[in-house]
């Protein structure tokens, strides 16, 4: 395998239920097992204090307005990118990450409509710097798939009829995220990959190593 000199920034998006967690541990497991480090991380909730912004992002008890949402998501990624991202990245890490820069436009910016995407974008590159990603996979399935999934995974953990406050929003707002992930991934090809998220997940995780090692000359 390619010995990798410096860091690597991969993300994974998606509507909700639709793999991202699955397939960032099948991925993770197939990187370690050649060798390399990997850090496994996501959005919103992965330091201490962004834990506890994701609790009130999460929290159907309140509903800031787009702006304010925003300003929290980006609070936990600059905390995101400076306690786990940057060092990661540092050590020559692999890094993989549930969410990062595209949510926030596609969420905050596409399908809530209310904050201008160049506002969005201007933040974002702000934010994140030069910790860009360099892969985005976009796991793509139908929202009513997703949504259905979502409910199943909260029964399963215990959290039955318990929806987040993105969970309890409208199907069609759902797939208008969607769809702003397939006007993102259409933008920039290099950096995009879309996954049919509908197939099994073997197939799903032989997709995504076939355009990992593409992109990273991996034989
Ligand atoms: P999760 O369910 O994938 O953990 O994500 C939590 C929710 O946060 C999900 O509904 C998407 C939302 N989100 C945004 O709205 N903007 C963002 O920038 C990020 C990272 C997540």
């Amino acid at each position: 395998m390619t010995d990798f000199k410096t860091g690597i920034l991969i993300s994974f998006e998606g509507i909700e239920g639709c793999g991202k967690s699955t397939q960032i541990v099948l991925l993770a497991e197939r990187l370690r097992d050649a060798g390399k480090e990997v850090v496994v991380s996501r959005e919103p909730g992965a330091t201490p204090l962004g834990a506890k912004l994701r609790k009130l992002l999460l929290d159907p008890a309140y509903s800031p307005d787009a702006l304010t949402e925003l300003l929290l998501y980006l609070a936990d990624r600059r905390e995101h990118r400076r306690l786990v991202i940057t060092p990661a990245l540092q050590r020559g890490a692999l890094v993989l990450v549930d969410r990062y820069v595209d949510s926030t436009w596609v969420y905050q910016g596409f399908a809530r409509d209310e904050v201008e995407s160049s506002l969005i974008e201007k933040l974002n590159r702000l934010v994140a710097g030069d910790n860009w990603p360099e892969l985005t996979f976009v796991l793509d399935c139908p929202a009513q798939v997703g949504l259905a999934r979502a409910l199943e995974r909260n029964r399963e953990t215990g959290a039955e009829g318990v929806a987040d406050r993105f969970e309890q929003r409208h199907l069609d707002f759902h797939e208008q995220v969607r769809q702003g992930f397939l006007v993102l991934a259409k933008a920039a090809r290099e950096r995009f990959r879309v996954i049919d998220a509908g197939q099994e997940i073997e197939m799903i995780h032989d997709q995504i190593w076939r355009e990992f090692s593409l992109k990273y000359a991996i034989s």
